[in-house]
């Protein structure tokens, strides 16, 4: 089974996959992705996490790298909700639903404000949707944590490669972090393309992976 790690910016890493043809995407962008378009001020974070400018040309790219019709799976921190939507549809993906993955306790609370479940959007490349399962309810339990602080849970992982990748068939995850989307896909029978930036995490990743 396809099993590759890159160690990367995924906007310059994606450019090498045009046209591969994966057949699902499951990633956890980072909430400052393209933070660095707006250096240094806190005054300006609504900027930050509301701007689409970044999200918009990695949905583009990314859309590049798939086959018609197939599905992403997209979490985030829902401060982006807003730009993640618009960015995606901008970039010329159908918005499908959403989906939340239950969590006893979140990773993240900020600023004393509620702690959220894991949210993910749905998003289908133009074309004819090329693989669905048949899908069970839009809450999913988490099972085991993954070892990031902001890490995915296994067991949600598994039940969404299930539902939109084909057996034998390649998911993308260009914010690996510490791979649990190719750990979900190799438990899976599926194989896996993923890209880290950070090489702590590329490293977890690798070890897990070998
Ligand atoms: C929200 S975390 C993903 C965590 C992952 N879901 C897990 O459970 O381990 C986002 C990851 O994307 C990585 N990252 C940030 N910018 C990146 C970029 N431009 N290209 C590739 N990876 C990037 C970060 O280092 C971080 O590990």
């Amino acid at each position: 089974m396809l099993f590759e790690l890159h160690h990367g910016n995924c906007i310059n890493v994606l450019p090498e996959f045009l046209g591969r043809g994966f057949d699902a995407v499951i990633t956890d962008p980072p909430l400052n992705f393209g933070h660095e378009d707006f250096p240094g001020s806190a005054a300006n974070w609504r900027d930050k996490y509301e701007d689409g400018t970044a999200q918009r040309q990695l949905a583009g790219l990314i859309r590049e790298c798939v086959k018609p019709g197939a599905v992403a799976v997209v979490f985030f921190d829902t401060r982006a909700l807003p730009a993640v939507s618009r960015a995606w549809k901008e970039a010329g993906w159908h918005y499908r639903r959403a989906l939340t993955v239950r969590r006893a306790q979140s990773p993240r609370c900020w600023e004393g404000w509620w702690v959220a479940s894991d949210i993910a959007l749905v998003f289908s490349a133009p074309g004819l949707p090329s693989y669905s399962h048949s899908a069970g309810g839009d809450v999913l339990e988490p099972g085991p944590e993954s070892a990031h602080p902001v890490g995915k849970p296994i067991g949600a992982l598994r039940e969404i490669v299930r539902n939109i990748c084909p057996p034998g068939g390649t998911v993308l995850d260009p914010f690996m972090g510490s791979g649990p989307v190719g750990e979900a896909c190799r438990l899976e029978g599926r194989g896996f393309v993923g890209v880290e930036s950070d090489a702590h995490w590329f490293n977890v990743a690798k070890a897990k992976a070998a």
